[in-house]
């Protein structure tokens, strides 16, 4: 996830800027650049890679004398923009990274998020005679200003605010007003620091935080204009807001977490953003998905015969989920291996096949080896990951990224969310090309997983207090079974691992089916027994399941889809996840099993972010 940073005063605003910027390194990046307002010109440095590439950049581009310097800048510049930038649209390249500007170079945005409508816009502006010199959807933004510019800045960036779909928070400056930034926020964030004659904003407190802890957030569809001395807000029809601003109480270590605890807290808050930054522009209307940013032949996918997911832990859970709904869809059997297994079966590869490796870090040894080895074979690999330039995405044919921004805790949470909705995409994709569903199943489908960011939200906010007082009552039991069938096993499975690494708590997933068969034999009046029961074809099998542990005196804890009463009569205490089509429910269904892990773990006072013996990624086979 990328990281703005503004700056508007009387300092000289280089250092600062990139000092802000390093505040939201933890964010993760690939490229980062400053512009600032030198002697009537904007200058502008990009470089890809770290901050310390950017540092040595902009010494290098002081050093040839290109221009106005932003390191020699005299009088030194004291407005300016920076940017970290998590590649999404468009390579990792110096012309992709932010500031992005207009024709005449005359305004300057830094954007986080996507605009979904990139395209159309690019297009449109194209037809006017605007030239770009990025991949990037951001750019539209500087161009669309440029459109609108008629003296007014603030006015220009609130009507080219209007042209934008998708979610964003874009900073821009402009030329002819060297003393003024203007912001716009759609769902990503945006915060002014609010200075002495100075002011800043950014896309969270800590890049402001060793300069001022006076804040102002800026809420979803605000536009907000700086100067040193004053801010000013209004809405999107441009009326007149006003808000006092806060005082921020955080350390620098809270800071760095966003005022959370632990990352993996954080983490598990950012799942709506990581899953909307997944699908919302790739879901561009209701009629189906784009996954043009794919490198896969449509041809290919039409005739493709089989598809073998292969991936380790976490990861493998996801496949698992996506699974049921690639072979629901698009009517093609779908195999799973544990990446680590998969090998040592001499498995038969066919030039029809797809295997799919599924690996956040895109650098785990083991599904590295089976993509191989799969391509090796003759079948095309696809690599579904998190990381831009891993090796997993360099050794596949074709790569669909998920979003989530870097993560951080050991614990994987938001890149399991997803991952799934990756590979539903995927999955809606295939149907669409086999012709294996009818279009309002696939427009529902779409409505559906376009809601999942705004009900990931909803079951974060509705379960996280229930699930605390849970825990608090749980923390001290040496075991935990996991119950649930179909998409509900893969849900459980998850979550089994989550309290097995980060509470060291030893669990077990089983399909609720398969308990009579032997493992029920665990269970005493004690017993934490998680059910996964939300919507699903058998739900009232997973009933009957539930029925069958209840009479064993087991302490039964339901996850159900909201209004299933007959779940709760069954359990002994429920944690209800809003109605979605149930295919989609275990997005929803693994917040409050990722939540529990969590709070059981930190009941027990343990590290969250780093479990023993563990490491974040796991390159040894
Ligand atoms: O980077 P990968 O997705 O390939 O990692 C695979 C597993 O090591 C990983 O999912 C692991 O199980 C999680 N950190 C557990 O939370």
């Amino acid at each position: 996830m990328c990281g703005i940073v503004g700056y508007v005063g009387d300092r000289p605003c280089r250092d600062l800027l990139i000092a802000g910027l390093e505040k939201l390194e933890y964010r993760g990046y690939d490229s980062a650049g400053v512009s600032v307002i030198s002697d009537g010109e904007i200058d502008s440095v990009r470089a890809v890679g770290n901050l310390a590439n950017l540092r040595e950049a902009v010494e290098a581009h002081s050093l040839n004398g290109d221009g106005p310097s932003v390191a020699v800048a005299a009088p030194p510049a004291t407005i300016g923009l920076g940017h970290t930038r998590w590649a999404t649209h468009g390579r990792v390249t110096e012309e992709n990274a932010h500031p992005h500007g207009d024709c005449e170079d005359k305004i300057h945005i830094v954007l986080n998020g996507i605009v979904e409508n990139h395209a159309e816009l690019r297009r449109e502006l194209r037809g006017q005679g605007h030239e770009f010199s990025s991949e990037t959807d951001a750019e539209i933004v500087s161009h669309l200003i440029e459109r609108h510019y008629d003296g007014d800045f603030t006015e220009a960036v609130r009507e080219a605010f209007g042209d934008l779909r998708g979610h964003y928070a874009f900073v821009a400056m402009h030329r002819d007003h060297p003393d003024t930034l203007v912001g716009a926020r759609k769902e990503c964030p945006l915060v002014v620091g609010l200075g002495e004659e100075e002011n800043f904003i950014a896309s969270a407190i800590p890049a402001f935080l060793a300069e001022t802890r006076s804040a102002l957030g800026i809420e979803n569809g605000e536009i907000v204009t700086i100067h040193k001395g004053d801010v000013s807000l209004t809405d999107a029809d441009g009326n007149p807001r006003s808000r006092e601003p806060e005082k921020v109480t955080w350390d620098e270590d809270a800071a760095e977490k966003g005022g959370y605890a632990t990352f993996m807290l954080k983490e598990i808050h950012e799942q709506p953003d990581a899953v909307a930054e997944t699908i919302t522009d790739r879901l561009p209307t209701l009629d189906g998905v784009d996954l043009s940013d794919v490198e896969l032949d449509d041809e290919f996918l039409r005739n493709v015969e089989r598809i073998v997911i292969v991936a380790c832990g976490t990861s493998y859970h996801a496949g698992l989920v996506g699974r049921y709904a690639i072979e629901q869809w698009a009517r093609v059997p779908v195999e799973m291996d544990i990446a680590s297994e998969y090998r040592y079966r001499e498995p038969v590869h066919r030039p029809n096949d797809l295997v799919i490796g599924v690996t956040q870090s895109g650098e785990t040894a083991d599904t590295l080896a089976a993509m191989r080895l799969a391509r090796e074979g003759g079948s095309k690999v696809l690599a579904i990951s998190n990381v831009m330039g891993s090796q997993g995405t360099r050794d596949a044919d074709a790569v669909l990224f998920t979003r989530s921004g870097i993560e951080i805790s050991v614990a994987a949470t938001k890149t399991f969310v997803s991952q799934v909705a990756a590979i539903y995409l995927l999955g809606l994709r295939l149907a669409e090309l086999r012709g294996t569903m009818d279009r309002e199943r696939i427009a529902h489908l779409v409505a559906e997983l376009k809601a999942l960011p705004s009900k990931l939200q909803e079951t974060i906010a509705g379960t996280e207090e229930r699930v605390r007082a849970i825990a608090r009552s749980h923390y001290d039991q040496r075991f935990f079974m996991y119950i649930g069938r179909h998409i509900g096993l893969a849900v459980c499975l998850e979550g089994a691992l989550k309290l097995k690494e980060i509470a060291y708590i030893p669990a077990d997933a089983y399909a609720a089916g398969e308990m009579k068969h032997g493992p029920i034999a665990l269970l005493d009046e004690s017993t934490p027994v998680v059910c996964v029961a939300t919507d699903s074809p058998v739900v009232e099998k997973v009933l009957s399941n539930m029925e069958e542990v209840r009479a064993r005196g087991a302490d039964v804890i339901a996850i159900a889809t909201e209004g299933s009463e007959d779940i709760a009569a069954a359990a002994d205490q429920t944690l209800w996840v809003p109605r979605t089509d149930w295919i989609l429910q275990p997005i929803v269904a693994i917040v409050p099993l990722q939540l529990l892990a969590y709070y059981i773990a930190r009941e027990k006072g343990l590290n969250v972010d780093q479990p023993r013996n563990l490491a974040k990624t796991v390159t040894v086979e």
